[in-house]
C-alpha cells in the first residue's frame, strides 16, 4: 500500500533552488501551497518583485495531500451560513468560490497547463442512517435556496453513489492539485517571481525582514499562506487570540482502481458528521475514485489503521470490486463561523486560513483578494471574509472548541507514564516520563531512535502520536512536527526540543 498521497506519483523532489542570499522585494509570500503558489503567479504579472519561500517542496503539504474538488459548495452548509450571517452573506461566500472556479479554469485554458481539468457534476447526498424524511425536506430547500441565489442546483429522489435524496450541481470541476500549481509556479518564475524550496521563514525580527535559513529578506509587505498563520510580525497575544478562532482537524482520503467504467466521473458528498466525499475520474477502462472522510481534531486519535479500514468498508459498498492502492491523510483547518479569514492584519501584513475542506476555491479566491489588496480594490466578499470579524452567533462553537486547551493542558500531563524508550519498537512513538522529562520517542523503521521533548513550544501541551503520518501531532492547537521534532505545521513556529 503507498501511504504517499497520489498526486505525487512521478514527482516528489524540488522543483525550484534553495534560498542562500539576502533578498530585497516588493512582496514576500510565505508558503507554497495553493494559496501562496496562485499568489505568486498573481502579483508578479503585477510588475511587481515577488519572492515565495516554502519549508518543504511546492504542494507539499495540505495542496498535496488534497482530494481537489473544485466547487462552489462551501463544507459549512448553505443553511448553516444563511442562519451565522445572512442570505445575502450565504450567497457571497459562494460566489467568491464560483469566481475561483471561473479564474481557475480560464487560468489553465489561456496557458495550456495540463493537469486533467475535467467539469462535472456533483452531488450533496442525505447521509445513510439519518432521518431521510428530515433530510429530504433540508436538501429540497437548500437546493431552492441555492437555485434562487443564481447557482444551478436540482433536488432528486436518488444520487447516484448510494441512491439517496440529494442535491445535483451542474458544472463542478476536478483536476490534478500538483499539476495545476507547477504549472502556476512556472508561468510566475517567467513573469519574474523567484520560488524558493526547501527554505524556512523562521522569524520576523523586526516589520519588514524576515530570517529564511541562512538569508535575510527585505519586503514592503508580506502574504501569510502558511495554512495555518504563523505569528508574523503581529504581536504575540493577538496571535494566541486569533488561533482561538480556528481548530485543526485531520482527514483521511484512499485511492481505488474501479473495476470498469460504469461509475460516472463526478464529486459528491454526503451529509454526515463528518461526512464523506468522493471524486470519480478516468478514461476508458482506467478509473479511479478518492473517497475520503474520518474526520478528527487533530492530536487527538492514534489509531489511524481503523480510520483507514472504516473507509475501506465504505467504498466495497459504494463500488464493489475497487482496489486500494494509495492512503494518505492531511489538515483542514476549521473556523468557528465556518468561513475563511482572508484579508490584511495590519497596513502591510494580509493572511488566509480556515479554509475548511475548500482550500482549491478559496485559497485561490485568497490569492485574488490579495491582488485586489495591493491594487487598492475591494471585492464584495472582503468584510465577510475579514479576519477581524465578529460573528456573535458562533460564539458557542467558540468556546466548545477552545474547551480542549486547558482540558488537554493538564489531563495528558497527568497521564504520561515512566518508561524506556530503548522499548521502542520500528514504527511506533509514544510519550514516556523519562528521566524526570516528558520526552516524545520515535523509532523508524530502519530501527533509528529519536527523543524529542514532548511539550509543544506553542503553548505547552503534550503532543501525541499520529501513525497514520508518523508524527508528532498537538492535541490544542494543532500544531505538528516530524518523528525528530521538526515543525511542520502550525502555529507553533519551533522544533520540538531534542534530547
Ligand atoms: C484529505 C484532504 C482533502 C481535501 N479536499 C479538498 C477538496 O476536495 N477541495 C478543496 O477545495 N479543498 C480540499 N481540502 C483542503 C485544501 O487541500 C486546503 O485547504 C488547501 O490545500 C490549503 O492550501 P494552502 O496553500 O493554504 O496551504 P498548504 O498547501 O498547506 O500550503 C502552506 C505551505 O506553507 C508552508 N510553510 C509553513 N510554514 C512555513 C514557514 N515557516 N516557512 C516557509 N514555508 C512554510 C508549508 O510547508 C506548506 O507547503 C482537502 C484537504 C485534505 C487534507
Ligand atoms: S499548545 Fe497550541 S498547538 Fe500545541
Amino acid at each position: 500500500m503507498n501511504t504517499t498521497p497520489y498526486w505525487f506519483e512521478n514527482r516528489s523532489k524540488a522543483l525550484h533552488p534553495s534560498l542562500d542570499e539576502d533578498l530585497e522585494v516588493d512582496i514576500l509570500i510565505v508558503g507554497g501551497g495553493i494559496c501562496g503558489v496562485t499568489a505568486a503567479y498573481l502579483i508578479a504579472g503585477e510588475g511587481l518583485s515577488v519572492a515565495l519561500v516554502e519549508r518543504e517542496i511546492l504542494g507539499g503539504r495540505d495542496t498535496g495531500h488534497t482530494t481537489a474538488h473544485l466547487t462552489y459548495m462551501t463544507d459549512t452548509r448553505l443553511s448553516e451560513l444563511v442562519a451565522t450571517f445572512s442570505r445575502r452573506e450565504a450567497a457571497l461566500a459562494w460566489e467568491a468560490g464560483r469566481d475561483a472556479m471561473n479564474f481557475i479554469s480560464s487560468t489553465i485554458a489561456e496557458n495550456e497547463i495540463e493537469c486533467f481539468l475535467k467539469t462535472v457534476t456533483g452531488y450533496l447526498a442525505a447521509a445513510r442512517g439519518t432521518d431521510v424524511g428530515q433530510e429530504k425536506t433540508l436538501l429540497q430547500q437548500e437546493a431552492l435556496m441555492a437555485r434562487q441565489m443564481g447557482f444551478e442546483s436540482h433536488f432528486m429522489d436518488s444520487d447516484p453513489v448510494t441512491h439517496q435524496p440529494c442535491i445535483r450541481f451542474e458544472n463542478q470541476m476536478e483536476f490534478h492539485p500538483l499539476l495545476y500549481i507547477d504549472g502556476l509556479a512556472r508561468l510566475a518564475v517567467s513573469r519574474g517571481a523567484k520560488i524558493f524550496e526547501e527554505t524556512s521563514v523562521t522569524e520576523f525580527p523586526e516589520p519588514g525582514t524576515a530570517k529564511a535559513g541562512n538569508a535575510t529578506i527585505k519586503y514592503k509587505r508580506v502574504f501569510i499562506a502558511t495554512h495555518v498563520p504563523l505569528q508574523g510580525d503581529s504581536n504575540t497575544v493577538g496571535a494566541a487570540l486569533f488561533q482561538t478562532k480556528m481548530a485543526l482537524y485531520s482527514t483521511y482520503a484512499i485511492k481505488a482502481d474501479l473495476p470498469g467504467s460504469s461509475t460516472p466521473d463526478m464529486i459528491w458528498s454526503d451529509t454526515a458528521d463528518p461526512f464523506l466525499y468522493l471524486r470519480v475520474q478516468g478514461d476508458g477502462d482506467s478509473r479511479f475514485a478518492i473517497l475520503g472522510g474520518e474526520d478528527h481534531k487533530t492530536g487527538q486519535d492514534q489509531h489511524s489503521d481503523d480510520r483507514y479500514e472504516a473507509l475501506e468498508k465504505q467504498l466495497s459498498q459504494i463500488v464493489p470490486g475497487a482496489t486500494v492502492t494509495h492512503r494518505w491523510s492531511g489538515q483542514v483547518v476549521e473556523t468557528v463561523d465556518g468561513l475563511p479569514f482572508i484579508g490584511p492584519t495590519s497596513d502591510y501584513q494580509f493572511i488566509a486560513t480556515g479554509f475548511s475542506g475548500n482550500g482549491m476555491t478559496l485559497g485561490t479566491a485568497a490569492a485574488l483578494m490579495l491582488r485586489d489588496w495591493i491594487r487598492g480594490e475591494e471585492r464584495e466578499w472582503k468584510e465577510l471574509f475579514d479576519p477581524s470579524r465578529k460573528t456573535a452567533s458562533a460564539l458557542g462553537e467558540y468556546l466548545r472548541e477552545n474547551k480542549d486547551f486547558p482540558v488537554r493542558m493538564i489531563a495528558d500531563r497527568i497521564h504520561v507514564k515512566e518508561g524506556d524508550p530503548d522499548s521502542i519498537r520500528p514504527g511506533e512513538g509514544r510519550v514516556l516520563e523519562h528521566q524526570g522529562k516528558r520526552v516524545a520517542a520515535a523509532r523508524d523503521q530502519d530501527g533509528r531512535l529519536s527523543i524529542c521533548s514532548a511539550v509543544c513550544p506553542h503553548m505547552g501541551c503534550i503532543v501525541a502520536w499520529n501513525e497514520a503520518e508518523s508524527t508528532w501531532d498537538c492535541p490544542c492547537h494543532g500544531s505538528r512536527f516530524e518523528a525528530g521534532g521538526k515543525v511542520i505545521a502550525g502555529p507553533a513556529e519551533k522544533d520540538l526540543e531534542v534530547f
